[in-house]
């Protein structure tokens, strides 16, 4: 889906579909690098890391296993919930892997934070970060993100695996809905 598709429901675009594969095929041949002969475990978070995974997972030049993991932190609405708990666990051990946390967005950085050492205390020989989006301005904790994709100001996106009341997801780009779409929320 792009955002001529869904025009009326749309403030803005904020990062058009090529410059997101743009950056992950940047992202991609600097963690091929840095992974050579390793061969990494890439920890998707449900739901909304799915589309960076696909895309990113691709664009690697190395072999890679993946994995995922559900995590709830977030309502249908738009504010962290703060509490963290695992929905859906991941299928494999992850003791003496090298884990790259594969994630869509980091807001607050409570839940990154979280599980990274969830992942550390299971046994992993490393954990490392690739997190499509951050939001600077909302951080809350100090948590390291090795590889970033874009930067973006503190407002409510969507698009590329990111949703709002699970709607828009599959936008083929990053944007900015009407505030008219969150009427009648009280997030
Ligand atoms: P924390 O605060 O723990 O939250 O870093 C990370 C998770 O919050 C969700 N999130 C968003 N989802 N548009 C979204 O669709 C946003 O602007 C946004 N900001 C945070 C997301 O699930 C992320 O993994
Ligand atoms: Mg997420």
């Amino acid at each position: 889906m792009r955002i001529a598709d869904i025009q009326e429901e749309i403030d803005h675009e904020l990062i058009p579909h090529e410059r997101i594969m743009g950056r992950i095929q940047e992202v991609a041949a600097e963690v091929s690098r840095d992974y050579k002969e390793r061969y990494p475990l890439l920890v998707g978070v449900l739901k909304g890391a799915v589309n960076v995974m696909v895309a990113f997972s691709q664009a690697l030049s190395i072999p890679v296993e993946m994995d995922f993991m559900s995590l709830s932190s977030y309502g249908s609405g738009v504010r962290s919930q703060g509490e963290i708990t695992v929905r859906q666990d991941l299928s494999t051990d992850v003791e003496g892997r090298d884990v790259l946390i594969v994630e869509d967005i980091i807001d607050s950085g409570l839940t990154l934070d979280w599980l990274k050492r969830e992942l550390r205390r299971r046994g992993a020989a490393s954990v490392e970060v690739f997190a499509l989006l951050e939001k600077p301005e909302r951080r809350e904790v100090d948590v390291d993100v090795k590889y970033k994709g874009f930067e973006v100001p503190d407002v409510f996106v969507v698009g590329f695996g990111l949703d709002y009341a699970e709607r828009f997801r599959n936008l083929d780009s990053i944007a900015v809905l009407k505030a008219s779409v969150y009427e009648g929320e009280h997030a």
